[in-house]
């Protein structure tokens, strides 16, 4: 296939600091809400005790190696690595005025290091964590200090790494908070739809503010949100269905509607309206939105099907967000359904929408891998599903999407987010832990590593388009 990706194709892959880097407590960080939560972003929230540990605390001790991480990612050719910072290194309870500068001297290590290789970074302000101490003292997104709270972090990060740093994110999946309230905004998961809102609300101006100073302090630097794409389709094409799924598409591209149009969508006022959904939303706040991003970027595993039927809307839910299952399509051990084409689809929906970049800033495959006896690992079903992705993203290419990079997600193996295990796994690069935390922490190349390798260096045309 001859290559559709552009000269300056971001290849890439994404980590976040909590499923990384461990270290939870050193030079000074302080615990976030991910420390809270030993069983992933769906867990009860567990208070820690001196001397327990859990999987996160270490993960793959990114922190101490990231040398030799970076070290392999430049030899598969990366031209760009998403990572996030731990707001906590910055700010360990989220309040201070001074932020901690051994939390900061350590992004500045870890940009260095990726310089010596050519590796841009796409860096993420708030990755599915926040300070856990602006949750117990202030109420985490519920409180509207926090906006002020957040925009002096970023602040604080744009002004340390503005000649590092190019290109920024706001707030990974931002859309998730209605799935995982304490993950998201920090509130607590019983907490009411007006609650919900309004400190996502709090959020989106946070966002925005984060924009605005993005464009006010970093030269020539770009920042986007993040969505989890989350694409649906009609289980049949009954009109209440089709109907129906862009009611249930409107909840999460309502968050792209304010952060890329800046302001609330009417859809929105209705819904709130009929629900009996109380937001305060200022002429300040208002105002504040009005600051948009520059590019759109978000996570791409699977597609989902909606249906009006109550008998199938029961039946046989599906992955983190309890989706209808598509008959058409294979699942993941996980149960997450694999769909190619629905990263093609997905990329015009929005670009139609949004007429903004795009940036696939997270697309894999959670598998359990077998070392063999030689020590090879032979992922071929990673390589076939993150091959079938990235034609469709050449098609979409082809459709006149502008598209400016793609970082597969956990290109070395890390901590899964939703059930805090290492044997779902993503990596090209292979880590010896095991979910119970045994293992040398060893690096290992697999097949995939070398695929990926040729794929970047042929910007693309080793793809096979099996169709
Ligand atoms: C996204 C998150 O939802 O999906 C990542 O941004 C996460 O943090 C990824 O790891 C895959 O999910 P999981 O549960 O398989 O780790």
């Amino acid at each position: 296939m001859s290559s559709k990706f552009p000269d300056h194709f971001l290849w890439g892959g994404a980590v976040a600091a909590n499923q990384v880097e461990g270290a939870y407590q050193t030079d000074g960080k302080g615990l976030s809400t991910s420390d809270f939560q030993p069983q992933g972003i769906f867990g009860a929230i567990t208070p820690r005790v001196d001397g327990d540990s859990g999987i996160k605390d270490v993960a793959i001790d990114f922190y101490h190696r990231y040398p030799q991480d970076i070290a392999l990612f430049a030899e598969m050719g990366f031209k760009c690595l998403r990572i996030s910072i731990a707001w906590t290194r910055i700010f360990p309870q989220g309040d201070e005025e001074a932020p901690n500068e051994a939390g900061l001297a350590f992004y500045d290590r870890l940009f260095d290091e990726m310089a010596r290789y050519g590796i841009q970074p796409l860096v993420t302000l708030s990755h599915y964590e926040m300070p856990y101490g602006l949750v117990k003292q202030y109420g985490g997104w519920g409180n509207r200090k926090t906006i002020g709270f957040f925009e002096h972090y970023a602040r604080t990060v744009f002004e340390r790494y503005k000649h590092k740093v190019q290109h920024w994110l706001t707030f990974n999946e931002i859309n998730m908070s209605l799935h995982a309230p304490f993950t998201g905004v920090g509130l607590a998961e019983d907490s009411s739809k007006s609650e919900i809102y309004q400190a996502i609300h709090h959020q989106l101006v946070a966002s925005a503010r984060a924009v605005k100073a993005c464009h006010e302090i970093v030269p020539g630097g770009k920042i986007g949100n993040m969505l989890l794409g989350g694409i649906l389709y009609p289980l049949s094409c009954k009109p209440e269905d089709v109907l129906e799924t862009q009611r249930q598409n409107r909840d999460w591209l309502f968050f792209g509607d304010v952060q890329a149009r800046g302001g609330y969508p009417a859809y929105m006022r209705r819904y709130f309206r009929e629900n009996g959904i109380q937001v305060e939303i200022t002429a300040e706040d208002q105002q504040a939105l009005r600051e948009t991003i520059d590019f759109i970027s978000f996570s791409y595993y699977m597609s989902g099907c909606v249906t009006t039927d109550e008998a199938q809307n029961n039946t046989a839910r599906t992955n983190i967000l309890n989706m209808v299952p598509n008959p058409h399509l294979a699942s993941s051990e996980w149960g997450w359904q694999i769909d190619p084409v629905g990263l093609r689809y997905l990329l015009n929906v929005l670009y139609d929408r949004y007429q903004k970049p795009l940036f696939i800033v997270e697309n894999g495959l959670g598998a359990k891998d077998r070392v063999e006896a030689d020590g090879s690992i032979n992922d071929d079903y990673r390589i076939n599903y993150l091959n079938d992705h990235l034609v469709q993203v050449a098609e979409a290419i082809d459709d006149g999407v502008e598209v400016m990079g793609y970082t597969s997600w956990g290109p070395i193996d890390l901590v899964s987010a939703s059930k805090a295990e290492m044997s779902k796994r993503y990596g090209f690069i292979y880590v010896d832990r095991d979910d119970a935390g045994n293992g040398s922490l060893e690096r290992r190349r697999k097949k995939s590593f070398y695929w990926y390798r040729d794929v970047i260096q042929s910007n693309g045309n080793s793809l096979k388009n099996k169709a």
